[in-house]
């Protein structure tokens, strides 16, 4: 399962990115307004520090606006990927960029049967929704689960990334269900080097190691 970040903040890339460990990045407005840089400006910036993917979203409402803008953003980075929205119009516009060889994220993704209509437009990724469809009582393992299924049944192409990801629960529901990509907030993906018996163990040897060299052993 590959690890993207959820994020515009270039400190935060960096520490991800140094650990080796981080695949991709993906990116809303919310994250660049919370940057506090602007849109192409630090979309150029992740671009420079991270090798893997790089989704930044299309505002546009109507699919030929959508491409205008896609056109735009791609020329920032050969990496760069263009969210647009699973709706019917930024679906139309996932046909159109794939035709001109523009890579597509479908984002805002909530339902099994949105998947398929999503997978079918042959994007590179398609976004399910995980922590906002939580929050209104939703199924988030059965959305996960069945992304995969629907995926496998039909041999489709594009990757399912799990985003809005708050736990380190959800991220284990994906890797058993055999999800693509996870994309994480910097606490979750640090949280994941963590378990307090991996901390009590290695206490323990250092104190083991200590008596070791009194012993004269070492
Ligand atoms: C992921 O690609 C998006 O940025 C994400 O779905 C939005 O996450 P949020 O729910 O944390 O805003």
């Amino acid at each position: 399962m590959k690890i993207f970040l959820d994020t515009a903040d270039i400190e935060s890339i960096k520490r991800a990115n140094d650990t080796g460990l981080l695949d991709g990045i993906t990116t809303n407005p919310s994250k660049v307004l919370e940057s506090g840089k602007k849109f192409y400006d630090v979309i150029k910036e992740i671009c420079q520090i991270v090798k893997g993917p790089v989704s930044a979203e299309a505002v546009a409402v109507k699919a030929e606006d959508i491409v205008k803008e896609a056109v735009i953003i791609a020329g920032i980075a050969p990496n760069v990927v263009i969210k647009v929205p699973m709706t019917h119009e930024g679906l139309k516009a996932s046909f159109m960029l794939k035709e001109k060889g523009i890579k597509v994220n479908v984002t805002m993704v909530f339902a099994a049967d949105q998947v398929l209509l999503a997978l079918k437009t042959n994007p590179t990724f398609v976004s399910i929704v995980i922590s906002r469809l939580d929050k209104i009582g939703g199924d988030v393992v059965a959305l996960i689960n069945d992304s995969v299924k629907i995926k496998q049944n039909y041999g489709f192409n594009g990757e399912i990334l799990a985003a809005s990801i708050k736990n380190r629960a959800n991220v284990i529901d994906c890797m058993k269900a055999g999800i693509d990509i996870v994309t994480l907030p910097e606490n979750i993906f640090f949280d994941m080097f963590n378990h307090p018996q991996t901390e009590y163990g290695l206490r323990e040897f250092d104190v083991a190691w200590d008596n070791v060299k009194k012993a004269g052993l070492a």
